[in-house]
């Protein structure tokens, strides 16, 4: 016979289980939904905007501008692999893409050329940050086009940063 007491922790530790195992069960499938909810949000944020990234809103010959101002102007700290260094994040990757996605370019615009070098903010004109936001893009993997990247914001506000495939 096992003492009452015994008996007593024993239903208690089982209860305890059985609650863990159950709080598991309802919060893995609340998580999974909410990220595509999520996922849902940016979708239709991207719809409201019209177009985004991967509606080939840069040119090639503007991506090929914007290399060479990225080598001048920002590889220094961010390396001309984008994947930074010290204090400067990576430009490229899974950090760098769940940062800024849903986001406009106009947003990424506004940030790099109001704080980009750290050094000397603001010392880039509206120009060439459009052309180095149509090289980061291409090699982040985004399609080119016919048309450049405008440099006004008005566009670039139009125009969604999404970082996966539709
Ligand atoms: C002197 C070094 C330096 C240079 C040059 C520089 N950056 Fe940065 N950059 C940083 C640092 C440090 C940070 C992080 C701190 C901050 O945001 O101020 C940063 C942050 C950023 C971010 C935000 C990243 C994120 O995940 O949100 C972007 C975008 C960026 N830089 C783009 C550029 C571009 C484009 C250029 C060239 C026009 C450039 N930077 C030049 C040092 C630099």
């Amino acid at each position: 016979m096992m003492p009452e007491s015994y008996r007593g922790q024993l239903r208690q530790r089982v209860r305890r289980r059985a609650f863990t195992l159950l709080a598991a069960l309802v919060a893995i499938p609340l998580l999974a939904s909410g990220a595509a909810a999520n996922d849902v949000e940016v979708r239709r944020a991207a719809d409201a905007a019209e177009r985004t990234t991967w509606d080939s809103v840069f040119s090639a010959a503007q991506a090929e501008r914007g290399q060479s101002a990225y080598k001048d102007a920002c590889a220094r700290c961010h390396r001309e692999s984008m994947a930074g260094a010290d204090e400067a994040p990576a430009l490229t990757g899974s950090a760098f893409m769940s940062a800024w996605n849903g986001q406009t370019l106009g947003d990424l615009h506004e940030r790099i050329r109001t704080s980009m070098p750290t050094d000397t903010p603001g010392v880039y004109g509206r120009q060439q940050v459009a052309d180095v936001i149509a090289y980061m893009l291409q090699f982040n993997g985004y399609p080119a086009g016919a048309a450049e990247l405008s440099k006004e914001s008005d566009a670039l506000k139009e125009v969604r940063f999404v970082a996966g495939k539709p």
